[in-house]
């Protein structure tokens, strides 16, 4: 898979590429990454990206042009361009899993008041990840990136997510590690006790009961 990132802020993925899994993915060839400054898509003075909001208002609105030729620079027939918007879609695992079978994505990062209305014309989907306003897109497009390439394949073991929360409808199973005993909390006997049928509906039962207690909504 190839992804596009569009931004104003390039440094702020540093980080991100740079460690655990993606890195990994990157490392193993699963999925390249290129993080493009549509600052350099201006054509004007100083690579001016934003301007003030026509009827008035306070900040600033990034204007077509610069991002609209990025993502015309970088799209082909099998591309999908996602934008980054607080008014989106609310993202989900479910569609973590349909952008896993994409071959490329351009996810496109606003900033400042948000982006001139026209550029939605240019975008096949927006996203937004959560009821709030970030600063700008720069998050939003590392935590949809980061959903879909740990779904890539050869990425993680596909065991470690397939039973992850959401993927099957259920919030996950309660998980234990050592020690057996941590200052009087034992671990649930059926975990220790090596049948692995009765583990399977342990686990199914707790996922059950987790999902009730904590999002009921999921169960509807
Ligand atoms: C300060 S926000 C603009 C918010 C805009 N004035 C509004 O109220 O819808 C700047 C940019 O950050 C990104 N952003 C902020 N919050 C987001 C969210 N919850 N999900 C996805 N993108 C978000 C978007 O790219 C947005 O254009």
């Amino acid at each position: 898979m190839k992804i596009d990132i569009l931004t104003l802020f390039p440094h702020m993925f540093d980080g991100f590429l740079n460690e655990s899994i993606v890195k990994r993915a990157i490392l193993k060839g699963i999925v390249s990454i290129r993080v493009i400054d549509f600052r350099e898509f201006s054509d004007l003075p100083h690579h001016m990206v934003d301007d003030t909001p026509y009827g008035g208002g306070s900040g600033m609105v990034l204007r077509c042009e610069p991002l609209v030729n990025a993502i015309e620079s970088v799209k082909t027939f099998q591309s999908k361009v996602l934008l980054m918007c607080p008014q989106g879609v609310p993202f989900e695992q479910k569609h973590a899993r349909e952008l896993s079978k994409e071959t490329h994505l351009v996810l496109v990062c606003g900033h400042y008041e948000g982006f001139d209305e026209r550029i939605r014309n240019y975008v096949d989907m927006e996203y937004s990840i959560g009821d709030y306003v970030l600063t700008g897109g720069e998050l939003p497009s590392m935590v949809i990136s980061d959903a879909v390439i740990r779904l890539l394949e050869g990425v993680i073991n596909p065991s470690s997510h397939e039973l992850d929360s959401f993927s099957n409808g259920l919030l996950d199973y309660p998980v234990y590690t050592k020690p057996y005993d941590f200052r009087g909390q034992k671990v649930p006997d059926v975990l220790v006790s090596g049948d692995h049928k009765k583990i399977a509906e342990w686990r199914l039962n707790a996922a059950l009961e987790n999902t009730k207690k904590r999002r009921s909504d999921l169960l509807k």
